[in-house]
């Protein structure tokens, strides 16, 4: 049932604040403005010395963005691979080590075969999840669910955001295990994760200006989408969401990389969208838009007030997101990036729950 949407997912946009505020009700304890994991672990995250991350698609893009989660909040090393590499890779995993998958289905070919791999090595398994009956939270030693309900439209959208919760939420449990945050950080954290679910309410409320943005978009051959941190993460999930439903190419780099190659494709023709909130590496995305804007690029600036006052270039347009700790940024941001796909392959009249040549559980591989 799509309710009063057009399509599924525009419906399963629109239900992210609820469906966030439901995952985040399973993990954090609001009074005692801490996380409690829903299950109990079977392994001890001060005893890591690394973690392994593995997954498809957009929860792989989740799991690129977790990354920068754990290394900074609890000092563990990451190491990140698309399933389809990591499970014939052979990768040597630490006996008693642990590999985290992540998958909307929990059916994923790649990510289950990786995640046998890693158990094959005598590592734990913690899979986040939307569909509890899956073989993949069967198989794992640990599931950490997330909330987001049945997903329809092929193009994950809510199932997205609250593996973003999940993760951060684990993030810092993790954090706190491995003593490298203190109980006053771990309230200041959660006290942000709890805004988010009326911030995406309030990145909503932009819809129409990017519906509009989005007839500009339509005209584009190519988009290119850039970004600095977990920005760099959304830029990739982004440029994946446009070209899934829209068929416009795509492609997301790290603003850092601009120099190292795609700068040669600037010119007038090609939308730049660039993901950058105002955080600890604003001001050098702010050095790469130069670049761009210098080339006669043209800038879509997913920013917040505090960023676009700043800058001081001429954009196409600027979609301005709440103020927010940049922390939980990429959940909030997750909202807009979405939606100009959506209204982007909408205008142009293509099929968005269920675009041509994609499955929404991919089951071989
Ligand atoms: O069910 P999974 O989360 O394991 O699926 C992984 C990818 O196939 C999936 O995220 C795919 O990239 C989506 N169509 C992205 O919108």
């Amino acid at each position: 049932d799509k309710g009063n949407h057009r399509h599924f997912m525009a419906k399963e946009i629109h239900e992210q604040p609820e469906v966030v505020g439901r995952t985040l009700a399973h993990y954090v304890d609001l009074a005692a403005g801490r996380v409690v994991l829903p299950e109990p672990l079977p392994f001890d995250f001060a005893r890591l010395s690394r973690l392994s991350i593995t997954a498809c698609g957009t929860a792989y893009y989740a799991g690129l963005v977790a990354r920068y989660w754990f290394e900074q909040i609890a000092r563990l090393p990451v190491e990140i691979d698309v399933a389809s590499e990591a499970r014939y890779r052979e990768a040597p995993l630490e006996r008693d080590g642990l590999t985290l998958v992540i998958s909307q289905s929990g059916e994923t070919a790649d990510t289950l075969a990786s995640m046998r791999y890693a158990k094959s090595q005598g590592q734990h398994t913690l899979s986040v999840v939307n569909v509890p009956t899956s073989t993949i939270a069967r198989e794992s030693s640990v599931v950490m669910p997330t909330l987001a309900g049945p997903e329809i439209g092929v193009a994950s959208t809510k199932a997205f955001s609250c593996q973003l919760t999940v993760l951060l939420c684990l993030a810092i449990a993790a954090g706190r295990a491995r003593g490298t945050i203190d109980a006053a950080e771990e309230r200041r954290l959660v006290d942000a994760l709890i805004t988010v679910p009326g911030l995406m309410a309030e990145a909503l409320t932009r819809e129409g200006e990017i519906e509009i943005l989005a007839r500009e978009v339509s005209k584009a051959r190519d988009v290119l989408y850039l970004g600095r941190g977990t920005s760099y993460p959304m830029a990739l999930e982004g440029a994946l969401k446009l070209k899934e439903i829209s068929y416009i190419h795509a492609e997301g780099y790290a603003a850092g990389e601009l120099k190292h190659g795609p700068i040669a494709l600037i010119d007038e023709s090609v939308p730049v969208i660039v993901i950058a909130p105002h955080d600890a590496v604003f001001e050098k995305t702010v050095s790469n838009m130069q670049e761009v804007a210098a080339r006669g690029g043209r800038i879509v600036l997913i920013g917040d007030s505090k960023g676009a006052a700043e800058h001081g270039l001429d954009t196409l347009a600027t979609v301005t997101m709440p103020d927010l700790d940049a922390t939980v940024a990429p959940i909030v941001y997750a909202v807009p990036i979405q939606l100009v796909a959506y209204h982007t392959a909408v205008f142009m009249g293509k099929d968005v729950d269920q675009p041509r040549n994609l499955a929404k559980s991919v089951t071989v591989e």
